[in-house]
């Protein structure tokens, strides 16, 4: 049982009328309501895809990103702590593999927790070419981050020494340009709105850097 609330949410953010998601008692869904907006999913698909390339998601949900970045990648991999979350994304990518408006590739998913070493190394031997990371806010919205998460930097610095320094990084509105350490190398920060509202920061670093420092993207869903 969906809510009213959550089918005028999954309509008005266009996600596919068939995507599932853990629901509540009162038939809401939190993981839903924070996930990405499936234009903003597009345009990273868009921008950093490419039909050779395998792309992993950590911290990857129901696998709203996921869906569209398999349009345009060769094979996407999904990466979530949670058993109950990753079978909710297991049907909505094979939700997407049969919906004819998303030509969606092939996929994998592995269950574990980004901090664990050796969840980067298989990564690595899967041939990853790019780290999407979607830091994970929603256990609490007002504090910095949650205290559950590695350290911005030490973790980039890690998938950059293990996997890739292709990395792309959803974060939060109240991301701090200051948590980027300038060991880093060079990043974008981009700063992207869905219907004129600020949304999130997109943030690149190596070769998909396209303009250094602070960019704005405007989205209209
Ligand atoms: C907001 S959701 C992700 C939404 C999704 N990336 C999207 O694009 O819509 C955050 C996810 O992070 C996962 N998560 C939290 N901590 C984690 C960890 N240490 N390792 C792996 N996954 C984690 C949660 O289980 C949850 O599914």
């Amino acid at each position: 049982m969906i809510s009213k609330c959550l089918k005028y949410i999954i309509k008005k953010r266009g996600y596919p009328e068939w995507i599932e998601s853990p629901t509540d008692e009162n038939g809401e869904s939190l993981i839903l309501y924070i996930s990405t907006y499936p234009v903003v999913a597009k345009y990273l698909a868009k921008r950093i895809g490419s039909e050779e390339k395998t792309i992993a998601e950590l911290c990857c949900g129901v696998g709203t990103s996921l869906m569209y970045l398999g349009e345009h990648c060769r094979k996407v991999i999904g990466v979530d702590i949670s058993h109950e979350v990753l079978s909710y994304c297991r049907s909505n990518l094979e939700g997407a593999k049969k919906d004819p408006s998303i030509c969606f590739g092939s996929y994998e998913l592995i269950q574990g927790d980004i901090e664990d070493p050796r969840i980067l190394r298989e990564l690595k031997m899967k041939e990853t070419d790019i780290i999407l990371y979607d830091i994970p806010y929603w256990y609490d919205h007002e504090k910095q981050l949650t205290s559950r998460n590695p350290d911005f930097s030490d973790f980039i610095d890690k998938v950059m020494s293990v996997v890739t320094d292709k990395i792309v990084v959803y974060a939060p509105n109240h991301f701090k340009e200051t948590q980027i350490h300038p060991s880093l190398g060079d990043y974008e920060i981009q700063q992207v709105y869905v219907n004129e509202k600020f949304d999130r920061h997109i943030i690149y670093f190596g070769s998909l850097v396209e303009k250094k420092g602070l960019t704005s993207l405007k989205l209209v869903n």
